[in-house]
């Protein structure tokens, strides 16, 4: 590790709290102008760090910056540092984290971008993703299960994301089939799921899920009729205490403090947890309850060249009746038939 990495590693473990040059200094065996030359990188870089008189240098707690060091400090346990990357900017998380997967890297290994240049969403849209306001992340994972139980990851990582969020600000998300994440009637987070073959065999190596959550977005106004953010008007640096406004008129439970990179870590916690029990399927009970198509008229929207027998342009009308134990939504259609869908295949709007 850096100076930089060690002093800004001590600074997050006493976020709110000073720590004194000296002590720094001696800890990591370094000289008091070595501090304070990583001192004034970390704020060239953003950080708010302030020189509190006698006492020495107190990251301030409004401090939200995306670092290796400002999630590890909000993990418990020991995740391996080495398996977090942190960019500024990037093309995609998702892009990044293939080719790394590609050379090698470990199943749990993140990749978490400030931007994203050209974020990718499902069925070849793109994911708006300006810089500072969301969360872009990606994940690595080993699947120890069949191939085709992968589709499974994505059911599994919504209702991560939705503890995550849950656990850390306190609200609640409900899940459009198949992933995507609302508050209120916007779309606060999306999530695309894609395998890395292996060219001979065509077996799945690798999975890299990657999930994009509008943190505090502000959407340019073709977007903001279906996009919504969690958080409204951030403080500076983007960390957010009890009583701040919340999209859709919620407010953060008192005691909880949120930041990105908190938020981050708590999602890193699920998501591992879960997949690494993917066969239990004891999530499949917290996706229902938390789907807010379930008992609702929809209307099941074909991929191009995959009209079938149905071939209907506004969609076919069905209810959604259940979600079944391999994240499939089980519908009721018209004429009183049941199907379920796959969600490699249709895309679904609900209608009341
Ligand atoms: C969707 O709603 O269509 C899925 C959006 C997925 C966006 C995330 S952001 C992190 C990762 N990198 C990408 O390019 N896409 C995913």
């Amino acid at each position: 590790m850096s100076t930089r990495e060690n002093v800004l590693k001590a600074l997050e473990n006493n976020k709110g709290a000073a720590v004194s040059g000296e002590e720094l200094a001696s800890r990591l065996n370094i000289s008091r102008a070595a501090v304070w030359k990583a001192i004034q990188e970390l704020r060239k870089g953003g950080y708010r760090i302030e020189a509190v008189t006698n006492r020495g240098y107190c990251l301030s707690p409004d401090s939200d910056v995306l670092s290796r060091e400002g999630i590890l400090s909000c993990l418990n346990g020991d995740f391996p540092p080495e398996r977090i990357h942190v960019f500024k900017s990037l093309e995609s998380t998702n892009l990044t984290a293939k080719k790394m997967a590609l050379d090698g890297a470990a199943p749990g290994t993140v990749v978490i971008a400030g931007e994203q240049t050209g974020g990718r969403g499902r069925m070849g849209r793109s994911f708006y993703s300006p810089p500072d306001g969301g969360i872009y992340m990606s994940f690595i994972l080993k699947p120890q299960f069949d191939a085709a139980k992968s589709v499974l990851i994505t059911t599994a990582a919504s209702v991560a994301v939705c503890k995550a969020i849950e656990n850390v600000t306190g609200i609640s998300c409900r899940i459009k089939w198949v992933n995507d994440i609302y508050l209120g009637d916007k779309k606060i987070c999306g999530i695309l799921t894609e395998a890395v073959t292996d060219f001979e065999s065509g077996h799945i190596d690798y999975i890299v899920c990657g999930i994009g959550i509008n943190y505090s977005t502000s959407f340019p106004e073709e977007l903001s009729g279906i996009a919504g953010a969690l958080f409204e008007s951030p403080s500076p640096g983007g960390h957010l205490s009890a009583g701040e406004k919340l999209s859709a008129g919620r407010e953060i439970s008192p005691g909880k403090d949120v930041s990105r990179n908190r938020l981050i870590a708590e999602i890193i916690s699920q998501i591992l947890a879960i997949s690494e029990n993917l066969d239990a399927k004891t999530f499949i009970e917290d996706y229902r309850s938390r789907s807010f198509v379930l008992g609702k008229e929809i209307l099941i929207i074909p991929r191009a060249g995959n009209d079938g027998e149905r071939n209907l342009a506004d969609g076919i009308p069905a209810e959604a009746v259940d979600i079944d134990e391999d994240g499939g939504l089980v519908v009721r259609y018209r004429d009183g038939s049941l199907g379920t869908l796959n969600s490699g295949e249709i895309s679904i709007r609900t209608v009341k």
